[in-house]
């Protein structure tokens, strides 16, 4: 049985993309600070703002379950800033997000090849595998307030761009940064769909093949591609 990882498995996301891996045949880790989903689901006592404790998850659950080939990454810190005053964050406020959003996804990423390198052609299987990152349109629009966590975000996606077009071209690893949008392109905030990510989530994980690494999405269509906006007012 293939093994999915899903760090910060919450009771939205996280909870949605536990129950569709599960029916799909995959054994389900689910790692966050505090346990949130049903016990069927094993459980990793995990906090993102310690980056050092990533090779420590992974090895746990590869001698629990096997090296997965599958790892979900949606934990987020944000912070936002009054307009007036974007440098509000200090030193260690902007280091535990940058632990969060971008170091953690870091180390998540490089074990995750070394599992997905582990498990090789035969146990990866057809669809090879996936590293999936929950992110937010922060990555090429400017919102005033989101700065730090544009930079923390943006960072991410830079690094799965690498590995998605640059890195592991030509091998049966897949890399994506999922940003999900209305119909009209505009952002989700608490209407962020559960099941919609784990939708695509299994879809992306299936297909054997990369796609659009920045996998800007509608909940129930797919990917879709909107018009690049470099800055936006902030009005959800
Ligand atoms: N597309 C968009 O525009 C958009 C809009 C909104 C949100 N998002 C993204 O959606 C994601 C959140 O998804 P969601 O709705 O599924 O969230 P959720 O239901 O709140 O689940 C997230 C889980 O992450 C865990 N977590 C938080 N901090 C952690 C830490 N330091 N270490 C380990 N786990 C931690 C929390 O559990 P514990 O507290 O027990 O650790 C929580 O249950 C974020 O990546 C966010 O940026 C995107």
């Amino acid at each position: 049985m293939p093994t999915v990882l899903i760090i910060g498995a919450g009771l939205n996301t996280g909870k949605a993309a536990a129950e569709t891996f599960s029916a799909a045949g995959y054994q389900v880790a689910v790692a966050s600070r505090t346990q949130k989903l049903d016990s069927k689901y094993r459980y990793y006592a995990f906090d993102a703002s310690k980056p050092e404790t990533v090779p420590t998850l992974f090895e746990k659950v590869t001698t629990d379950l096997g090296a997965p080939s599958v790892v979900i990454y949606i934990t987020a810190a944000g912070h936002v800033s009054p307009p007036e005053n974007p440098f509000d964050t200090e030193l260690d406020g902007f280091q535990k997000g940058l632990n969060i959003n971008t170091i953690s996804p870091y180390y998540a990423a490089r074990e995750a090849v070394k599992s997905f390198e582990k498990l090789g052609p035969s146990g990866l299987g057809p669809s090879g595998g996936s590293f999936l990152f929950v992110g937010n349109g922060l990555n090429t629009t400017a919102i005033p307030g989101f700065m730090t966590f544009a930079v923390q975000k943006g960072a991410t996606a830079h690094m799965i761009q690498n590995l998605a077009l640059v890195e592991y071209d030509g091998k049966p690893y897949k890399f994506y940064y999922l940003d999900e949008r209305h119909a009209d392109g505009s952002y989700v905030t608490t209407d962020l769909s559960g099941a919609g990510h784990a939708a695509e989530f299994i879809k992306l994980a299936k297909d054997s093949k990369q796609g659009p690494w920045d996998y800007t999405f509608v909940s129930g269509k797919g990917y879709e591609k909107f018009p690049y906006v470099e800055v936006m007012a902030w009005n959800p």
